[in-house]
């Protein structure tokens, strides 16, 4: 960290302490306040880290203002547009785009990974037929470290980067298996002559009475979708990785909690949420009850799609989706379903309400995501394990930066209690 002459001073009671303030290469100063309790005898409260920066990280910048996104300083709609989801995924890893040698190196060894161990099949056989694929995933995904104890010892650096591989490269396999299990249809194995998107596609899609040919368009679509999602800094899952990290826990372990806590509607779930509300919604006409009840504060729904904690302008990453939706709807012809109308409908009367624009509430990349899943086949169960797998290379890249920095302890949030004070025990007979 560095170290700057700057500092905060705080005075309360009869104390005054001065606490070093740190210049990021991006984004606001920070105060250290680490000394707090020790020489001030006080917490601070900041409940859903609104304020409160958890860790020093090299990954990923986000300037909510501005409506940027960063991966290790590449803006994301140069990536979305000239890079692709395993060159993103290299760069989030080691800092750097690759060569083109390291690029086909980090290619093959992905791809000799996709594979998972044959046992696994019995896992998938063990959940019910109508269980929701991220409870699969989850499950599956925690279930690894079970299968592949040669990279579970996390003081290993060879042992780490094989995990990360191993997860990244599976990842898909297991989604696709569990929607194919959703779907009673056969599991179908990767091909490592396609690219990572059309593989994915072709694993969801194929079926042993009839081959799947990936449409470029498509593959290009879904490659994206990989890459807008795939790091977004200090999120709440991401967080979950790091903390669950933070003990020790091995990676898979660690992962399979990431991908516990996407799966909430304010998270990854929101993409699934959404698409369910545009079906609820149904036609036009019933638009204006639903923007009503969004603002009506005694009513807890919301616009699912909408809103940020972070981007208070627009999402950057919403820009390139809809861009992305356009050609795949284009392309499979779609451009007058009940639902894409209340989307676009939504979408044009939110932008222009005044509860809206002043409370910054823009559509997010879920809103447009959906609408894309949606048009290649995907059932809205399979959103938010799509968003898992593409944000998995994210949660290791965090991971690992977190395991690799000295000053990193395990996680212990403090609380500002308030509940009974200690009192006695009473018997069950005298209550
Ligand atoms: N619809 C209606 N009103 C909303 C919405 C919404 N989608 N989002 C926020 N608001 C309102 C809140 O009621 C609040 O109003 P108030 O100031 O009068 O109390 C105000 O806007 C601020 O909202 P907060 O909840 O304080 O904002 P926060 O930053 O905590 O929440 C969140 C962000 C969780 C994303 C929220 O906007 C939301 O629930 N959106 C819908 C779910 C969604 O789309 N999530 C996806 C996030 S993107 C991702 O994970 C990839």
């Amino acid at each position: 960290m560095m170290a700057d002459k700057k500092t905060a001073t705080l005075s309360f009671a009869d104390k005054t302490l001065e606490f070093p303030i740190y210049s990021p290469t991006a984004g606001p100063d920070v105060i250290d306040i680490r000394k707090l309790y020790a020489d001030g005898g006080v917490f601070t409260y900041d409940p859903g880290f609104t304020s409160t920066a958890s860790c020093e990280s090299k990954i990923t910048f986000i300037d909510g203002d501005k409506g940027e996104l960063l991966y290790r300083g590449y803006p994301i709609d140069q990536l979305a547009e000239k890079s692709h989801f395993l060159e993103v995924c290299f760069l989030l890893l080691y800092g750097n785009l690759p060569s083109a040698v390291e690029l086909e190196d980090f290619e093959a060894r992905v791809t000799k990974h996709t594979m998972v161990h044959e046992q696994m099949m019995y896992f998938f056989r063990g959940f019910r037929r109508d269980a929701h694929p991220m409870a699969i995933i989850t499950g599956v995904m925690g279930a690894m470290s079970a299968f592949y104890h040669d990279s579970t010892d996390i003081t290993d650096p060879w042992q780490r980067e094989v995990a990360a591989i191993r997860m990244i490269a599976k990842v898909p396999t297991i989604s696709a298996m569990a929607y194919k299990y959703s779907v009673g249809q056969p599991f179908v194995y990767p091909r490592n002559d396609l690219d990572f998107a059309s593989n994915f596609l072709r694993m969801c899609f194929a079926v042993p009475a009839e081959e799947y040919e990936p449409n470029p368009i498509l593959s290009r679509a879904m490659d994206r979708i990989f890459t807008l999602h795939a790091d977004h800094e200090q999120n709440a899952s991401t967080s979950t990785v790091r903390l669950a990290g933070s003990s020790g826990a091995n990676p898979f372990a660690c992962i399979a909690a990431g991908i516990a806590c996407l799966w909430g509607p304010a998270h990854g779930g929101a993409n699934q949420a959404c698409l369910e509300m545009l079906r609820e919604i149904g036609t036009v006409d019933q638009i204006p009850e639903y923007i009503a009840r969004a603002k009506d504060k005694d009513d807890p729904f919301r616009l699912m799609g909408f809103g940020h904690r972070v981007y208070k302008n627009f999402d950057p990453r919403a820009k390139v989706m809809k861009e992305s939706a356009d050609e795949v709807l284009d392309l499979l012809g779609i451009d007058n379903n009940e639902t894409l109308k209340v989307a676009k409908e939504l979408e044009k009367i939110a932008l222009e309400d005044e509860y809206f624009i002043s409370k910054k509430l823009y559509p997010n990349v879920d809103f447009y995501s959906g609408v894309i899943l949606d048009a290649m086949g995907f059932p809205t169960s399979m959103f938010t394990p799509i968003f898992a797998l593409s944000r998995t290379v994210g949660w290791i890249s965090q991971w690992k930066e977190m395991i690799g920095d000295p000053t990193q302890k395990i996680g212990r949030p403090r609380q500002l209690y308030q509940g009974a004070t200690m009192r006695d025990y009473v018997d069950v007979e005298d209550r």
